[in-house]
């Protein structure tokens, strides 16, 4: 576990440790507030993020910054972060020993964050940080508590992108973290 923010980045910038690191052209550590009461974690890099090495700031990512917006915050105010740091070819689903790898960044980033709530983008995110055994449809929009952080699994913004009619989902699960998060 790292234990500053220096060390995490300097170690995630230097990362070998999974095949990922081969093609990537920046890592993609997290962005926003690190001392922010609600963190969000996506799944991994997708081209533009590769590029830019700032998470969601492709298709998805603007879609997620209208919603912010719709719900009164900024994407400045919030951390945001993914489950692997480096892009997957075609935006595959990080493999298991992908995310294995990656494990101890998006742990201590959590610990290094310490919020109060923690929005899941989608399944890879729910079933990395929750278990295996959580499936998106039926978790998103409950909230979980896990070691004195509450998360709130919702739909990742490139399903919306696929799929309109879960539009309505995303935004009250995105208005139900905000809120909680105003009246703590
Ligand atoms: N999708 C993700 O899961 N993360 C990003 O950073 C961009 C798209």
């Amino acid at each position: 576990m790292y234990q500053t923010w220096e060390e995490l980045e300097e170690e995630c910038k230097n990362c070998t440790k999974c095949k990922l690191c081969n093609n990537r052209h920046n890592v993609v550590i997290g962005t926003g507030n690190k001392n922010a009461r609600i963190m969000f974690i996506g799944e991994g890099p997708g081209a533009d993020e590769d590029a830019y090495g700032i998470p969601f700031v492709g298709k998805a990512g603007k879609l997620m910054d209208k919603a912010f917006q719709g719900v009164g915050i900024k994407r400045e105010e919030v951390y945001i972060a993914n489950i692997v740091k480096c892009r997957p070819p075609n935006n595959r689903n990080p493999e298991k020993d992908e995310a294995a790898s990656c494990r101890e960044y998006i742990e201590s980033q959590i610990r290094l964050v310490n919020p109060e709530i923690i929005v899941l983008l989608g399944s890879v995110a729910l079933k990395n940080i929750l278990g295996e055994e959580y499936g998106i449809t039926a978790s998103r929009g409950k909230w979980f508590e896990k070691d004195g952080i509450k998360y709130m699994p919702t739909f990742h913004p490139a399903a919306l992108l696929r799929d309109e009619s879960k539009k309505i989902y995303f935004w009250n699960d995105l208005k139900a973290s905000v809120n909680i998060n105003k009246q703590a």
